[in-house]
């Protein structure tokens, strides 16, 4: 028994932000903002919150899906940047969508957390509890910056995405994750407070430890990187994306991006991507994907999926 992705959705909050509007912010340059990460503007909530980004990501997974809400055992929210602390953002989506047979929680694992979230339905699914599940990766992340930062204010954005997970017969999912609360400081958040981070430090975590959990994932599932159809990683930054690659001595091809629109949006950058790559039949039925995320904690980790 394994967990197979059924149905994707996403939200994005359609006011934009362009590396030129910031620059009038702080001083920085759209020059500087696409060197350095490859971002060229995010999105940004005027009206929505982080429950309602989830609510409108899940609506879209499940049409997708083509199930009812009723039908669902279990919704995960992974997320920083709720609005609300309880009921959990998890019991608000099952609130407004009707689940009322789901079990409901939110979990923290910063931008890792979606990867978390899988791994959490993974097991429900193995050990027979769980048949379908929603998990929801929503992130507020303007509300938890500090604008007048141009190091932390220059790199996120907003958004939310949805994955509905099916158990399936075939051969077991794998996960591998870790964490190292040693180095927590170099990316924080305190309540109600705003990030701080120690960029470089971050960067060279990301790209040290993202290929070797990789290799250590395709070591586990006795699987050669080119049998992987699409590595859809945490889009933090696109130089990490590039390194991570080069590292591995995969083509830069088979790590899609969409950095450049959204910017990083935390737990919800890999649902992002997955529901974008499957609306433009870029990633389809049968193809193995790896999904990678890293972040505050630290915490980093990869899953092996069929779709
Ligand atoms: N615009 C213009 N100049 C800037 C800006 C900006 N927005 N931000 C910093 N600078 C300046 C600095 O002040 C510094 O100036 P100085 O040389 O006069 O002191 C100079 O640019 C270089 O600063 P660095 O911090 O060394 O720049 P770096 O090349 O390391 O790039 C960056 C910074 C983009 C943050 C990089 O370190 C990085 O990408 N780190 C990873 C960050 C990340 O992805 N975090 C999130 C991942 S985890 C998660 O998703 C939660």
């Amino acid at each position: 028994m394994t967990g197979r992705i059924a149905g994707t959705g996403s939200y994005i909050p359609s006011q934009v932000l362009s590396n030129e509007d910031l620059s009038k912010i702080v001083d920085t340059s759209d020059q500087w903002i696409r060197e350095r990460t490859g971002v060229l503007r995010r999105h940004i909530v005027k009206q929505d919150t982080t429950v309602s980004m989830a609510v409108k990501s899940a609506e879209a997974a499940i049409l997708d899906a083509h199930i009812n809400p009723e039908e669902l055992d279990m919704i995960i929210v992974s997320t920083i940047s709720s609005n609300l602390l309880m009921p959990c953002t998890a019991c608000e989506v099952q609130k407004k969508i009707g689940a009322v047979n789901a079990a409901c929680f939110d979990l923290n694992a910063a931008c890792s957390g979606f990867l978390v979230a899988y791994s959490t339905v993974l097991g429900y699914i193995e050990m027979g509890i769980v048949k379908k599940a929603l998990i929801i990766g929503s992130e507020c992340m303007s509300k938890l910056l500090d604008w007048s930062d141009r190091s932390t204010c220059i790199l996120f954005g907003d958004g939310a995405g949805a994955v509905v997970i099916e158990a399936a017969d075939g051969e077991k999912g794998a996960v591998v994750l870790h964490s190292d609360g040693e180095k927590g400081n170099a990316l924080c958040l305190e309540t109600h407070g705003k990030i701080t981070m120690n960029g470089q430090e971050v960067f060279r975590f990301a790209v040290s430890n993202v290929p070797k959990v990789i290799e250590e994932l395709l070591h586990k599932m006795g699987k050669q990187r080119e049998e992987i159809d699409a590595y859809i990683l945490h889009q933090a930054n696109q130089r990490i994306l590039d390194a991570i690659a080069k590292r591995l001595g995969v083509d830069k091809k088979y790590f899609p991006s969409n950095i450049r629109e959204y910017a990083n949006t935390s737990s919800a950058s890999i649902p992002i991507l997955l529901d974008e790559l499957k609306k433009n039949g870029d990633i389809d039925k049968g193809q193995q994907l790896i999904l990678a995320g890293f972040g505050g904690g630290l915490t980093w980790g990869a899953a092996y999926i069929r779709i």
